[in-house]
């Protein structure tokens, strides 16, 4: 019985759809491309693209059911998965029966609505009488002003402009600097619901190509890695071995830094960032997977997310059929939230063992607690995502952990503590990822690499405390940073702030490989550096001739992606606030490396907080805001790069005086000869034969730029890197640079003395340059 009333059905709607494909066909008979003044397009009727390929129509999720609410939107004509590619409605669904498009005598074109005769402009601002919209073949919809002859005069609007969750062939991902703004896909909310969900996929260029950044509700979540010709650092494999071979292009001109890519000739490729967190060329290749970066994902590309303390490295969620026989369960109706923001609360959750959306709009939550069974067989087993705990493993990773630490620290039980306490916070050790560990060090291994800190060893001094060289029973060399002002912090949070600095990894950044706490000792071991600091060559007559321009650009570009990193792709949000040149160290081909990074979150001050009592920071690098009044930001890094910059340039130091009859700083200086249109003349004269004027004067304005005396005006580390490798962009006329004027310079030279006032508001640590 049962039976055959489903088959009926069957045939129901097999009668039915047969219909409406006839209405289709109906339409195709007389298909056009174009909507011309005075036209009108109305469900179920399409516009076809010339070539046939792309429709263009009102479209909503139950074909038989015309009332419902949907949107218009752009698709393959011969697309089995039916991939929405553009949607133009997408924040006010409409009922697609009663609704049309049409273009106005004007040019506009708009979504006329039936009920209260609302309507939906799309080329609100480009209008223009004796236009037509064309769906054209690469399935951009455009709105062109024609020419009495029908030739194109101008395009007034085009869908490529406004991109939904989709990349077609021939998109642009990236920014208009013209109209200030960026071409970023967004995911819709959830399959059946095309509003903005909780991913985003944006274009960051860097040095001549760039990476796609993928981020959740804001949050850094997964980066492609730098692009190639037709991959990305991190889905490399994906990429190339599927029948689909990409060619991707960057451009960068004055006009726009952007990603696109085409495909051979009539192969069906679209970029779809899905609901759920995917990235993929449907039906495949697959780059990014649902959920792929969330918990502790290890996975390439994959940015950590914040851990929860009853969380463990190896718990993940996995789709299954479940059931919840005794579970309890509890349903969020905030109808505006996505399957992610499910996974996020369900994972900070302690209690939380699972979680689905409702499965008719695919949005809200339903958090389930308890106990699941896994369901073969049954009767509409539902797909749930729900925790999976391998109980043995997490025992296993610790002991195995802390055993290791024991043997190599026998003496101490303090250590044994902290090594206890790494334990449980930290990654397992057992996945092959040994970097990002922080080892215990024992106060006597110390005292022994160094010699007991002898004077010998003494690197140099930095604001946070004595620097030593040191050489390990193996024969690895060290350097040891003896922290002399005790934290403000208590073991637990130091240790937490160790970990997450340990994790920040980057080619331009000094790894930090261990720690050493012991009493009032606290003590941070880094990788050695044989070339020493940057000052250390530039400031000395003749070791500033080793740094010829290619090195000093190598330098420059080098700081400006370890700062980028640290402001922006970090997750800490770590501002760095005492940079100078005796914090970039030089590694064995002189690769430029930033030091120091992390110590104010190390001495316990919250980087978050914009405004400190205490000023820690070096004369001559650090901006004016910061200085007089303790507020700190990126564009306070900014500040002491683009002294750095000028320093790198001139060969000069930023605390020396220039001209004599001025008393002008280095950046005063440097802003006097710009002015005067003598930029060239800061030239370090070793630099003459290099022959790369343009690119040193370019150094010089965008190192004007960052010193802006305002902040708000200066450019951020992404807009240093873009002047700097796109030699195309315009830059900008700098403003008045900071301590550039007489008045300026007595506040500087205040700064530099000891000055009540200034003690008595802030503490103030400055540090003299100190060569190493
Ligand atoms: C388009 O729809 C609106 C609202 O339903 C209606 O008033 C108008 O007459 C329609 N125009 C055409 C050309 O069908
Ligand atoms: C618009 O089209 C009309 C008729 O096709 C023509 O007479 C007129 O010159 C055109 N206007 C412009 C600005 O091209
Ligand atoms: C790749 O795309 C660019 C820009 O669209 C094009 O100029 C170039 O010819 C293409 N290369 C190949 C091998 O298809
Ligand atoms: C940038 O825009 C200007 C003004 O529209 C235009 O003249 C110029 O050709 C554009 N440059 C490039 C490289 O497209
Ligand atoms: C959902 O909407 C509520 C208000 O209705 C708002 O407070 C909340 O921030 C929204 N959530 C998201 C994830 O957009
Ligand atoms: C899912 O949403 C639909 C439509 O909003 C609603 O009728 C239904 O009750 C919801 N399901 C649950 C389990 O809340
Ligand atoms: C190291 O030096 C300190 C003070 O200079 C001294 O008290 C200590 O005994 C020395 N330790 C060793 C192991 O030599
Ligand atoms: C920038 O690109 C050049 C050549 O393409 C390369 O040599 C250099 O290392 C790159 N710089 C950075 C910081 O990636
Ligand atoms: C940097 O260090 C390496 C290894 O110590 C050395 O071979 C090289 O000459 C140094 N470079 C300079 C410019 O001193
Ligand atoms: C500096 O910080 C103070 C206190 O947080 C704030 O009120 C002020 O607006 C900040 N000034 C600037 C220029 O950022």
């Amino acid at each position: 019985m049962a039976s055959t009333k489903s088959l009926l059905t069957m045939e129901f709607l097999f009668i039915l759809s047969w219909w409406c494909l006839g209405g289709e066909q109906l339409s195709h008979a007389h298909t056009k491309s174009t909507l011309k003044p005075g036209e009108a397009l109305r469900y179920p009727d399409q516009l076809v693209s010339a070539d046939g390929r792309f429709r263009l129509g009102f479209f909503s999720f139950s074909s038989l059911d015309v009332s419902d609410v949907g949107y218009l939107g752009i698709w393959y004509s011969k697309d089995d998965y039916h991939t929405k590619l553009w949607v133009a409605n997408r924040d006010s669904p409409i009922s697609v029966s009663t609704a049309n498009l049409t273009m106005e005598a004007d040019g506009q074109l708009r979504i006329n609505v039936n009920n209260g005769g609302s309507t939906i402009p799309l080329n609100s601002k480009q209008t223009a009488p004796n236009s037509s919209a064309t769906l054209d073949n690469s399935g951009n919809f455009i709105v062109k002003e024609l020419n009495p002859d029908g030739s194109t005069k101008r395009v007034l609007w085009e869908s490529f402009d406004y991109p939904t969750d989709t990349l077609l062939p021939g998109m642009k991902l990236g920014i208009d600097h013209k109209a200030g703004k960026e071409w970023i896909l967004t995911s819709w909310l959830s399959e059946q619901v095309a509003a903005p969900g909780g991913f985003s996929l944006e274009w960051s260029p860097v040095n001549g190509t760039g990476q796609l950044v993928m981020r959740h509700r804001g949050n850094m979540y997964w980066l492609s890695g730098v692009g190639s010709k037709s991959d990305f650092q991190n889905i490399v494999d994906q990429m190339t071995s599927d029948y689909v071979y990409y060619n991707f292009s960057y451009i960068f001109n004055e006009n726009e830094s952007y990603f696109l890519y085409s495909v051979p000739d009539g192969r069906i490729s679209r970029l779809v960032l899905s609901s759920d967190g995917m990235l993929t060329d449907y039906p495949k290749p697959i780059y990014v997977r649902s959920g792929m970066c969330f918990g502790y994902s290890s996975e390439p590309g994959c940015v950590q997310q914040t851990s929860t303390s009853c969380r463990t490295s190896s718990q993940k969620f996995e789709q299954r059929k479940v059931r919840f026989p005794e579970g309890v369960s509890e349903w969020d109706y905030n109808w505006n939230t996505s399957i992610s923001d499910c996974w996020t609360k369900c994972w900070s959750s302690c209690s939380c063992v699972g979680f689905q959306t409702n499965s008719s709009t695919g949005t809200g939550c339903l958090l389930y607690s308890g106990q699941f069974v896994d369901v073969e067989n049954g009767i509409n087993p539902q797909q749930i995502y729900v925790l999976i705990t391998p109980k043995t493993m997490i025992l296993g990773c610790l002991c195995f952990w802390t055993k290791k630490k024991l043997r190599r620290d026998q003496e101490s039980n303090q250590e044994v503590e902290i090594a206890l306490l790494f334990g449980d916070t930290k990654e397992a050790s057992n996945d092959g990822k040994k970097g990002h560990d922080v080892e215990v060090f024992s106060f006597p291994s110390i005292v022994a690499a160094t010699d007991n800190f002898s004077s010998e060893n003494k690197l140099g001094q930095g604001g946070f405390g004595p620097v030593y060289k040191g050489k390990l029973p193996e024969g690895q060399e060290i350097a040891v940073k003896r922290l002399s002002r005790s934290s403000e912090q208590g073991l637990v949070e130091f240790k937490n702030e160790l970990i997450l600095i340990a994790k920040l990894q980057h080619v331009n950044l000094v790894r930090l490989l261990g720690c050493c706490v012991t009493g009032d000792e606290k003590i941070l071991i880094y990788e050695y550096m044989p070339n020493k600091s940057l000052d250390f060559f530039l400031f000395d007559p003749k070791k500033r001739e080793l740094l010829d321009w290619k090195r000093r650009r190598n330098i420059i570009e080098g700081i400006a992606q370890g700062l980028l990193y640290l402001h922006k792709y970090s997750r800490l949000r770590i501002i760095h606030r005492d940079l100078k040149a005796s914090n970039i160290l030089l590694d064995n081909d002189m690769n430029p490396k930033i030091s120091d990074f992390g110590m104010a979150r190390v001495f316990g001050r919250n980087a978050a907080d914009e405004f400190t009592k205490t000023v820690v920071g070096t004369r001559g690098y650090m901006s004016p805001e910061y200085a007089l009044r303790g507020n700190f930001s990126e564009k306070s890094d900014v500040y002491s790069f683009g002294v750095l910059m000028l320093e790198i340039v001139s060969g000069q130091k930023s605390t020396g005086i220039y001209h004599p009859e001025h008393h002008l700083s280095l950046v005063g200086y440097a802003w006097e000869l710009w002015r005067e249109g003598k930029g060239l003349e800061l030239m370090d004269s070793t630099l003459v034969e290099s022959h790369s004027e343009h690119q040193i004067l370019r150094c010089i304005h965008v190192g004007l730029l960052c010193v802006q005396e305002f902040a708000v005006d200066r450019p951020t580390m992404s807009d240093v890197i873009s002047m700097l490798t796109n030699e195309y962009l315009p830059l900008p006329i700098p403003k008045q640079a900071a301590f550039s004027t007489q008045r300026q310079l007595t506040v500087a030279g205040l700064l530099g003395g000891e000055n009540e006032c200034f003690s008595a508001s802030a503490t103030m640590t400055i540090s003299e340059m100190d060569p190493r």
